[in-house]
């Protein structure tokens, strides 16, 4: 017999929606997990910090609005329904003129702002 934490039924995950549930921009909050990977939504606008990553890729998904992603060689624009995964130790900087919504791909306790901290660093492992 199910006990009764198993009797919730299973919901699919509104990206959007819980995006816009977050109180404020370039904090991501995790919304799923998957074996060590997090699955986290976040509000943007503006310019963030360059940055690396040294230990892993991270991916960006654009849920809506525009993300420009200035890289070493250039900047690649990412459009709703659109991918771009940064290479591991690549220095990138995200930007969107106006309010972008993210889903970022990454795993646990990666720090947002790299080894460069400041203001910009955001707390992990905050689920909405
Ligand atoms: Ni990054």
């Amino acid at each position: 017999m199910p006990d009764s934490h198993h009797q919730q039924a299973p919901l699919a995950i509104d990206l959007k929606y819980k995006a816009s549930l977050i109180d404020q921009q370039w904090s991501p909050r995790v919304v799923a997990e998957m074996n060590d990977y997090q699955f986290k939504v976040v509000r943007i606008e503006g310019e963030f910090i360059w940055h690396s990553h040294p230990e892993t890729d991270e991916a960006f998904l654009v849920l809506e609005g525009v993300l420009r992603i200035d890289l070493p060689e250039g900047c690649v624009y990412v459009n709703p329904g659109e991918l771009y995964v940064v290479p591991r130790g690549v220095e990138h900087r995200t930007a969107a003129q106006g309010e972008a919504k993210l889903m970022m791909i990454e795993p646990r306790g990666i720090v947002n702002t790299g080894h460069e901290g400041g203001d910009l660093t955001a707390a992990n492992d905050i689920w909405i």
